[in-house]
């Protein structure tokens, strides 16, 4: 019986910029309204690659990981929503049902995340990780690349009993990041255009959202050809490499539809492409959506003067889902095929085999590469 006790297992730390290993690792146990995960699966999300490049101000070492799947262990006085031996989700946005956003019926940025700014730390300041007596820092606050993570139980969805647990993880971030952004964020119409830039985990999962929608024509943009067969297979209709282009792609986007897409996408996290996916929308009533992250001290620059066409800018995070209240809603919905997200786990892979995994993520040959623990 672990509960009450400090566990040691093996986790992954990053020690800086592109600095990763496994090591033994101290998971303490979870204090007051603290839940302790056993990780089965965790997907390799965009996100922990610009955490693992230093694209993002967090603060070293740390566990990364957020995209996880797992079995709460025990739980920390106060708990009450979730009980060992559930099955959960990790949600990097929580909802914790009492700050003005959480408060309101529209949007999803739930004060208590640790997202901007991040601290590293759980919700009164301190680490639950140690390494070799070395205070280790979460990311997010639902570190995944371990086999024992501490968690805030206002971020934690408990899912259906028969979840299975090797793909669902991908149901607490990627999948609801990108469908959402389509049907929740943009609103996508039927017989709309759409265009998508970034054809990962997420933009696939945006594709998703613009076919089950109703659009009639979605351009995938990526300068990995690799992506395009299976991104043409989730209802792609037209695929773009813009290395492979004599002109801007935001202009062959123009050319093909006329007038520029009803909807646009960048699930990439480079303001170049967030220029194109802007430049792509048709004036007057063109949707711009940007899910992609950039780095936090990088500036949009856009011709200030075609805001006054009517088209709209906005961004959105984990789908626009009140995370705790919809998410598990996801999962049930695949569980009874009305959503499929078979397609997107193309690799699994032990957990021990994280820098293998990595290698196959930078090579672009996955979509989403899930760890097994
Ligand atoms: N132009 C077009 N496509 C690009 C470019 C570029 N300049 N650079 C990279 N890509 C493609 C990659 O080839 C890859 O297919 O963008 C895709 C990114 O996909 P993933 O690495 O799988 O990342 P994903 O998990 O989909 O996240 C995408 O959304 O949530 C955010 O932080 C996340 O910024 C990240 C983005
Ligand atoms: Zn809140
Ligand atoms: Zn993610």
């Amino acid at each position: 019986d672990t509960q009450g006790k400090t566990i040691t297992c093996q986790a992954a730390i990053a020690w800086g910029k592109n600095s990763i290993s496994i090591e033994e690792v101290q998971v303490e146990p979870p204090k007051t309204g603290e839940v302790r995960i056993k990780l089965i699966s965790s997907g390799i999300c965009g996100t922990d690659d610009h955490v693992l490049k230093g694209e993002l101000p967090m603060k070293f070492p740390l566990v990364p990981g957020h995209e996880g799947a797992g079995i709460v262990e025990s739980i920390g006085n106060g708990v009450s929503s979730v009980k060992p031996g559930d099955k959960v989700l990790t949600l990097i946005i929580p909802q914790c049902g009492e700050c003005s956003f959480c408060l309101h019926p529209k949007g999803n940025f739930c004060d208590k995340q640790d997202v901007l700014p991040c601290s590293g730390l759980m919700l009164d300041g301190t680490s639950r990780f140690s390494c070799k007596g070395e205070k280790i820092y979460h990311s997010f606050r639902v570190s995944t690349f371990t086999e024992y993570t501490v968690v805030p139980e206002i971020a934690v969805a408990k899912i259906d009993a028969a979840s299975p647990m090797d793909k669902v993880c991908l149901i607490s971030c990627g999948v609801p990041t990108g469908y959402g952004a389509a049907v929740r964020s943009a609103k996508v119409t039927p017989g709309s255009t759409c265009v998508v830039y970034g054809l990962g985990g997420v933009g696939s999962a945006i594709v998703m959202g613009c076919k089950a929608s109703g659009a009639s024509r979605i351009i995938g943009v990526d300068i990995n050809e690799e992506k395009f067969p299976r991104a043409r297979a989730l209802g792609v209709t037209d695929c773009l490499n813009p290395r492979a282009l004599q002109k801007p792609v935001q202009e062959v986007v123009m050319e093909m539809t006329g007038i520029g897409v009803d909807f646009a996408f960048e699930a990439i996290g480079h303001i170049e492409t967030m220029v194109s996916a802007w430049n792509s929308c048709n004036n007057s009533y063109g949707v711009c959506v940007i899910i992609g992250v950039a780095s936090p001290d990088s500036k949009l620059c856009l011709e200030a003067i075609k805001i006054i066409t009517g088209k709209t800018l906005k961004g959105v995070c984990l789908g626009d889902y009140k995370t705790r209240d919809c998410i598990p809603q996801i999962v049930s919905d695949y569980l009874q095929n009305k959503i499929n997200i078979d397609p997107l786990v193309t690799h699994q892979l032990p957990f021990k085999q994280l820098h293998k995994a990595l290698e196959l993520y930078h090579a672009g040959k996955t979509i989403r590469c899930v760890l097994l623990f």
